[in-house]
């Protein structure tokens, strides 16, 4: 089955949109609180264009995401954003970047660290000499902590339960959507997102035999950001 395919119906009502204003802060932080403007920007696994689309207005975006329900949420949202159906570790396009990123641990729906690789060379080939690469993940701790959690949250078109269950280096999230009818009877969603993670030193390392250096610019138990330049 796809993943995200019903996901995105209440993917941003059930995030909200506070991690997202932590990473148009860290990007910000990154050009020293000027404001980022006129610089070609993509994200990987763009989602519902969240992050993006607060850039779109002055610079020129990009955002690729493997899920067309997910591309089709961001669309509408954002109609200046070009945004395609894409593979993060597959990606070819006709442009060059001076950013770009990879947020809220998109990277961690690659399964191998071949896969991780393979999104690291082709970001390095897409981008601008100088040009920065920054992503975060979850990190094996992240996953040890979730393990057998179950969440649940009632809102005015859905009700949505997410289980997770972690074992070794993979997280998967069951998540159940009953989605109100005007009728009062329940259409029934069901699926599975599976995430991989890997030892963050060994993910540095990855970065750093890619594009020559890696550095950590944010790191709690649960998840690390990486900023590498070309
Ligand atoms: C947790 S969401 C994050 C979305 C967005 N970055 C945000 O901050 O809201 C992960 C996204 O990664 C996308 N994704 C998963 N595997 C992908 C792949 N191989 N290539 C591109 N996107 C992928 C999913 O479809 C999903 O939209």
């Amino acid at each position: 089955m796809k993943n995200y395919q019903f996901f995105s119906k209440i993917y941003d009502e059930f995030m909200g949109t506070k991690y997202q204003d932590f990473y148009e802060e860290i990007l910000f932080k990154l050009f020293k609180n000027e404001p980022i403007k006129n610089k070609a920007i993509l994200e990987l696994g763009c989602g519902t264009g969240e992050i993006i689309k607060r850039f779109s207005e002055d610079n020129k975006t990009f955002g690729i995401d493997i899920s067309s329900e997910m591309i089709r949420a961001a669309q509408k949202k954002d109609k200046i954003t070009k945004y395609m159906i894409m593979d993060m570790a597959d990606f070819k396009l006709p442009y060059s970047f001076d950013v770009i990123f990879c947020a809220f641990d998109s990277i961690n729906h690659i399964s191998s660290a071949s896969g991780w690789k393979k999104v690291f060379q082709n970001s390095k080939k897409h981008l601008n000499d100088n040009g920065l690469f920054v992503f975060d993940f979850n990190t094996l701790e992240k996953f040890s902590s979730i393990n057998n959690k179950t969440l649940v949250k009632n809102s005015k078109n859905f009700y949505t339960i997410i289980s997770t269950q972690a074992s070794r280096n993979k997280c998967s999230w069951d998540i159940t959507i009953f989605e109100k009818e005007i009728d009062n009877s329940y259409k029934l969603y069901k699926e599975k997102i599976v995430e991989s993670s890997f030892p963050v030193e060994g993910v540095m390392e990855m970065v750093k035999k890619v594009f020559g250096n890696a550095k950590i610019i944010k790191r709690s138990k649960e998840r690390v950001f990486i900023l590498a330049k070309k």
